[in-house]
């Protein structure tokens, strides 16, 4: 299954979409909206951002989720406690993992560093096994390396 993203040409979108937009729900609402319309076989996309010590909700695209996600707990507060990117084939073999839509079956989460600390998380779901690669894993770090510069403006 051919699901090659080009990801310098989203990064670049997503420059053009957010440049002298001062306002970080607008950028992150844009952001999430570009994922879904660019990205293959995706069931969710959007962003949990840390507030009073746990991931809350932030702008997305899919089902509604869960609104609040306590660091180490799932595939999202696992991203935070380990500070990496969880790259997860299936999910039903994550320990804890949240199912907010049960169609659900990998996922990839990376996570968003503003001023050396954690911002939150950019969160991707897939119906599909496997959905996500090292290619995919590799270009959203470089998306959310041109996020991290947005929101730190
Ligand atoms: N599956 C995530 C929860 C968020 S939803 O996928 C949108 C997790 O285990 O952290």
């Amino acid at each position: 299954m051919n699901r090659n993203v080009n990801y310098a040409l989203l990064t670049q979108q997503l420059k053009s979409l957010t440049a002298d937009v001062p306002y970080e729900i607008t950028n992150l609402s844009n952001a999430s909206a570009l994922l879904w319309e660019v990205l293959p076989d995706i069931n969710w996309a959007g962003f949990y951002k840390m507030a009073d010590g746990v991931l809350i909700l932030y702008p997305f695209q899919g089902k509604p989720a869960c609104t609040r996600i306590q660091v180490g707990r799932g595939v999202c507060g696992t991203a935070v406690a380990e500070n990496r990117t969880q790259l997860v084939p299936d999910v039903h073999e994550f320990p804890g993992h949240i199912a907010c839509d049960s169609a659900s079956n990998s996922e990839i989460v990376v996570p968003i560093r503003v001023n050396g600390e954690i911002w939150g998380v950019l969160d991707i779901d897939s119906p599909y096994f496997e959905r996500f690669t090292e290619e995919d894993k590799a270009g959203l770090e470089s998306f959310v390396a041109e996020l991290e510069k947005i929101l730190a403006r």
